[in-house]
């Protein structure tokens, strides 16, 4: 599908985002392990969560969905071994936390996606799961990834060599069900969702301080409890609208109900950084998440701050919103430079290429390095531009496109439904 976008004097209006990507992949594997039932309200409409569910419903778990309302009945005595592939579709999140998950109940089970997932690396689990006791088979640390199952596994201590959620995720899941405890140690904190929906589920989660980061234990033979809960709009999702919001001046966008754990809004305070006025009011907690709603205010064009640049440690909380960033950059005074962030190159496309390879056709001034780039602020021209396959580069571009000079065609457009199907109606919305 193509999707064309008119360039856009500013962007005005009242909207929600759907639901956390990140925390409904979870809140559906635990929900799927716990003992009774769990309502999960605002569960995301994404294909992507849409690929956990049909994962657990091919494991034999019971789900119920009526809008955005998911009613998921546990198995705590564990999964039958599923009769087909598991197909975890463009998600890196459903086949890294499943593969833990999996692992630790000894169910055989093969894995896979599609091409842009069984390109991605797959040995940053599949190295702690072995560790840990797992027979598991791939082509290069590639899916499709076997679980052989049948193994009990034995907790470990695993420092991560990569920040990474899912890696830590994925470990800690295998560690309910495995002898003894499990501790992953992370130099740099990441989302901390699934320590968190732990907690909720009635799971013991020790988190002490390591050094300038964190250590985080689970039990083996951990039992959850059903619990409901309201999962909070994406921030990640949000980040389109805030930037175009913050590039076009005289723009208001109020997003309410916004996910703003301080392991992934580091997008406001980038923003506030660069002089775009933000305003958080109605904050609460909401699932164990804080949550609120977010206006975005801009009069002038942003501005970086002399020597600023995202690098190190920010990294981690800033990764899903680089492709939204990037727009940020090449519309503001002053540029944006991102270094360190060599793991988008392995993210549902390389998105340091995706970024550069469409920013520059828009007349950027763009430069590439191995771990990121820096733009400077540029006049964008619009055009025909590809997607890469990649939700969050559709998405980006589109936003790029309401700032341009001319018409942005955005080609292989509906990989947006990824994380967010509704998208171009929002943004059409937000548009006058
Ligand atoms: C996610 C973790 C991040 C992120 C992804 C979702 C998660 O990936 O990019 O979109 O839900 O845990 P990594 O753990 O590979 O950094």
């Amino acid at each position: 599908m193509e999707q064309r976008i008119q360039r856009a004097e500013r962007v005005r209006g009242n909207i929600t985002v759907p639901g956390d990507k990140s925390i409904s992949h979870r809140a559906g594997m635990l929900a799927a392990i716990a003992a009774g039932t769990t309502r999960i309200s605002n569960f995301s409409a994404s294909k992507d969560c849409g690929s956990t569910l049909e994962c657990l419903t091919t494991l034999g778990v019971g789900i119920a969905s009526s809008g955005s309302e998911v009613i998921i009945t546990g198995r705590p005595d564990g999964f039958q071994s599923p009769a087909a592939e598991l197909d975890c579709g463009n998600s890196g999140t459903t086949i890294r936390l499943m593969a833990g998950l999996l692992a630790g109940l000894g169910v055989e089970a093969t894995l896979t996606g599609d091409e842009s997932l069984r390109s991605r690396p797959m040995g940053r689990i599949i190295g702690p799961l072995e560790k840990m006791g797992a027979l598991i088979e791939s082509s290069e640390g590639k899916a499709p990834v076997h679980l052989v199952g049948g193994r009990k596994l034995v907790g470990i201590e695993y420092e991560l060599p990569v920040a990474s959620a899912q890696v830590k995720s994925c470990v800690l899941l295998a560690g309910l069900n495995a002898a003894g405890s499990t501790s992953v140690i992370e130099r740099t904190p990441t989302r901390d969702h699934t320590e968190r929906m732990l907690r909720g589920f009635g799971v013991e989660v020790d988190v002490s301080a390591f050094g300038s980061g964190r250590k985080i234990s689970v039990h083996g033979g951990s039992r959850l409890k059903a619990t409901d809960l309201t999962v909070p709009g994406d921030v990640s999702s949000a980040a389109f609208f805030l930037v175009a919001a913050a590039i076009l001046p005289d723009s208001d966008v109020t997003i309410r109900d916004v996910g703003l754990n301080p392991t992934r809004s580091a997008i406001l305070d980038v923003l506030r950084a660069y002089g775009v006025g933000i305003e958080i009011a109605n904050e609460r907690i909401s699932g164990g998440e804080p949550i609120g709603d977010v206006r975005v205010r801009s009069l002038v064009l942003p501005k970086r701050p002399t020597g600023y640049s995202i690098r190190g440690e920010m990294v981690a909380n800033l990764i899903d919103e680089v492709p939204a960033l990037a727009i940020l950059g090449a519309c503001s005074e002053g540029g944006l430079e991102i270094c360190d962030a060599g793991e988008l190159r392995v993210k549902e496309s390389d998105r340091i290429a995706s970024i550069v390879t469409n920013l520059r056709a828009m007349g950027a001034e763009i430069e590439e390095f191995e771990n990121g780039f820096r733009v400077e602020m540029s006049e964008l021209k619009g055009g025909r531009f590809d997607s890469f396959g990649d939700h969050r580069i559709a998405m980006a571009f589109a936003v790029a496109g309401i700032a341009a000079k001319g018409e942005t065609v955005i080609e292989n457009a509906e990989c947006a439904g990824v994380s967010f199907p509704a998208f171009y109606e929002v943004l059409g919305s937000l548009a006058v």
